[in-house]
């Protein structure tokens, strides 16, 4: 593995190494020693998780961190993506954490670069984000490791969500039994790769192991996408009533940042079948994974 750029990329053995890796990283804290190499972070979207994370892995991983200030760049100048990296490269980065409105843009950047540095997709618009997928699929297998057995529910803007399609796509090569994927009709996906689409949150929440809300895409809806809250709330958010649809022990996540009161009612967050800071804390160890399979070359 060279680069990490969506999950359709990977083999089922690597998605198992690299699950295997993380919960090794997580109960052992054994850390390689990767002292020579150097990591930069470029945000071009907003973040606080992924990026904090992606600089935490890497630190463990005794790697400097350089977080490019993106308000005060070249690119303001003109200079292009491509170049930006290329010179950053030259002073010696070789480990590049991108999130990009632009889908496909760690791809095309990765072609031009080619395979000197490694190139990690931490988000492009509304099409990838492979690396939240494996630390929800990690926090979903601590919880419940069958997969063969499982129903998981996804609710809310999957029309948007970069979160939904990687997981689709992570749910349908690891064996995931059933998916429901739960949207009022303006955001249900366009195209969907696994599982099956309903408007009725009862329906697709019944009997569920797992259930993952969305956070209400404010920044990518169009005029014609654009719901009244209030409906949306009654319809679909996550509240001790329409939980109590999925398995007594069914547990509940959310990629973040959560809307509270939106999506999700302030007692399902905070409450005992909520895993959502298991799954932040993962991501630490899922990342950690994922640069030390780029350096190590070894999946
Ligand atoms: C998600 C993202 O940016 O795609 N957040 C995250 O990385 N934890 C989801 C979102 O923004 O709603």
């Amino acid at each position: 593995m060279n680069h990490f750029l969506e999950i359709s990329h990977l083999s089922l053995k690597q998605i198992e190494s690299l699950l295997q890796r993380a919960q090794y990283f997580k109960q052992h804290h054994k850390y390689p020693l990767y002292s020579k190499h150097r990591l930069a972070t470029l945000f071009y979207e907003n973040s606080t998780r992924t990026r904090v994370s992606f600089e935490l892995a890497a630190r463990n991983l005794s790697i400097p961190v350089v977080n490019i200030d993106l308000d005060n760049s070249s690119e303001n100048k003109g200079e292009t993506i491509d170049d930006t990296l290329a010179n950053l490269a030259a002073m010696g980065i070789d480990l590049f954490v991108i999130r990009h409105k632009q889908e496909g843009l760690q791809q095309n950047v990765a072609n031009y670069l080619g395979n000197s540095v490694h190139i990690i997709n931490a988000g492009d618009g509304q099409h990838a984000h492979p690396s939240q997928a494996l630390l929800d699929l990690m926090t979903i297998m601590e919880n419940k490791p069958d997969l063969s057995q499982l129903k998981v529910a996804i609710i809310g803007n999957l029309r948007h969500s970069r979160v939904a399609n990687s997981l689709q796509c992570l749910f349908s090569k690891v064996g995931v039994q059933e998916l429901s994927l739960i949207a009022p009709q303006i955001w249900q996906p366009h195209t969907v790769h696994f599982g099956h689409t309903t408007t009725l949150l009862r329906d697709g929440l019944m009997d569920a192991d797992v259930v993952i809300c969305l956070r209400v895409q404010h920044e990518r809806l169009l005029e014609s996408e654009q719901l009244d809250l209030a409906s949306y709330r009654r319809d679909y958010a996550l509240t001790a009533t329409t939980l109590a649809y999925a398995k007594p022990d069914a547990i509940v996540m959310h990629p973040g940042p959560v809307n509270r009161g939106i999506e999700m009612d302030n007692d399902i967050v905070d409450g005992k079948q909520s895993v959502i800071l298991r799954q932040v804390n993962n991501g630490v160890f899922m990342r950690m994974a994922i640069i030390d399979a780029l350096i190590s070359q070894i999946i």
